[in-house]
């Protein structure tokens, strides 16, 4: 096989705008996405660690007063991409979305640091770094867990960073729809419609905002009157791990984050008992239609990447695991393949992306070197046989999405980079 880091590094840099870098090259994704910087940083760090804190500044910039980082930040008024600044008409010092997106900025920090020697400039910046991720961790606390049960709601499904996942299906349905409705998608004018969310998902997508846009985005209004709130295990996960290595690397700067290990514990525990013992699975719960969430996504396997301390727990969730993409050449797809709810091709509810692939990888590595080092072999050939891409059928390979995708090409990197 080939291998590709020149052509990934080339990506990165054909990618990178101002400070900050774009999902993709074509005018898919024209703006700083949330999760996707914080992976795209981890990739920096090896040939660029300025690149990869700048990644990082550039997204914590955008930070709300209330401490909340936005899923997207509009740093250019590129009015190609819908929803734009215009429709969601918020932000602080940048543009912004009124919503955010999988936390995991804190783990990508933590991986920055510990595997390179900062000089004094960059630690002066970490240190401030972190102090803006702890506003970051104690707004969620606040505004999306205000009854203190220990775990955090999504009030929007971009906020999942699995758009149109069939996890969010049922909970959609009971949204009503804007009778008013009106707006072009753009996104179907470089994309192919086959492979993206349908109309009637978007219809619910823009619903939702135009409800949070008339509340102002206050937050407490947002949390008790979103159409949409969701306890999403595999975001709660990310969140939980961040949190740890949140502590760790504060600790490395005696910075005292004490509060944050009360919470912690909370979540752990509160995670924990969301396990169903008799199906051996963790399910997402809709918390206001009250119901769970019985549909198998990969990112209910993100539970793993928290490091509950319950190998008991931890070993039967690797089991099941392992049996989730038996049949599949190409793993792991989005959602099971024997599940109705599966299509091949369509973004987040069938196709492999290297992200959930990486998180579960990361997973793995303290749990079961071996099978760890299985997934990461097979992430490596994917990518040397089919490049870049968004997201791939699990069959065949098939490309889809968007080419010379960014984060596909940072955490290429990582895989084959990493020591530790
Ligand atoms: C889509 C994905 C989301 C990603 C964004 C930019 O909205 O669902 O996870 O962050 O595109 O790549």
């Amino acid at each position: 096989m080939k291998n590709l880091s020149k052509t990934a590094k080339k990506i990165l840099k054909t990618n990178r705008r101002k400070g900050y870098t774009l999902p993709t090259n074509n005018k898919l994704y024209p703006a700083q996405w949330n999760w996707d910087s914080a992976f795209i940083s981890i990739g920096y760090s090896y040939f660029n660690l300025e690149y990869a804190i700048k990644e990082l500044e550039t997204l914590i910039k955008g930070q709300w007063k209330n401490g909340m980082i936005p899923h997207i930040l509009f740093h250019e008024k590129d009015d190609s991409y819908f929803p734009n600044h215009k429709t969601w008409k918020c932000g602080n010092s940048v543009s912004s979305s009124g919503i955010t997106q999988p936390p995991i900025v804190a783990t990508a920090l933590k991986l920055i640091i510990t595997r390179n020697k900062l000089n004094k400039n960059q630690k002066k910046r970490v240190i401030l770094l972190i102090k803006k991720l702890k506003k970051y961790h104690d707004w969620f606390y606040k505004y999306r867990d205000p009854k203190n049960t220990g775990l955090v709601s999504i009030i929007h499904p971009w906020e999942s960073g699995l758009d149109n996942s069939p996890l969010w299906d049922s909970s959609l349905k009971k949204i009503k729809i804007d009778k008013k409705l009106s707006y072009k998608r753009r996104d179907l004018e470089v994309s192919n419609s086959k492979a993206r969310p349908l109309n009637s998902d978007y219809d619910c997508y823009i619903t939702l905002l135009n409800q949070f846009k008339k509340l102002n985005y206050n937050p407490n209004k947002l949390y008790s009157n979103s159409m949409f709130n969701v306890v999403d295990i595999g975001f709660n996960s990310i969140f939980l791990k961040a949190s740890k290595d949140l502590l760790e690397i504060a600790k490395l700067y005696n910075l005292n984050l004490k509060d944050l290990n009360k919470k912690i514990f909370k979540t752990e525990s509160s995670l924990l008992k969301m396990y169903n013992k008799k199906k051996n699975i963790f399910y997402s719960y809709d918390l206001k239609n009250k119901f769970f969430i019985n549909i198998p996504s990969i990112s209910n396997y993100f539970i793993l990447f928290a490091d509950l301390n319950d190998k008991k727990v931890n070993k039967k969730i690797i089991e099941s695991l392992k049996k989730y993409n038996q049949k599949e050449k190409y793993i792991f797809s989005s959602i099971k393949p024997d599940h109705k709810s599966f299509e091949e091709k369509r973004y987040w509810r069938g196709p492999v992306w290297i992200n959930t692939n990486w998180i579960i990888y990361q997973s793995l590595k303290n749990k079961d070197k071996v099978y760890a080092k299985k997934i990461k072999d097979k992430t490596i050939k994917l990518i040397e046989e089919k490049n870049f891409f968004e997201y791939y059928s699990c069959k065949n390979a098939e490309t889809l999405g968007a080419n010379n995708f960014s984060w596909s090409s940072a955490l290429y990197l990582d895989l084959i980079y990493e020591s530790n």
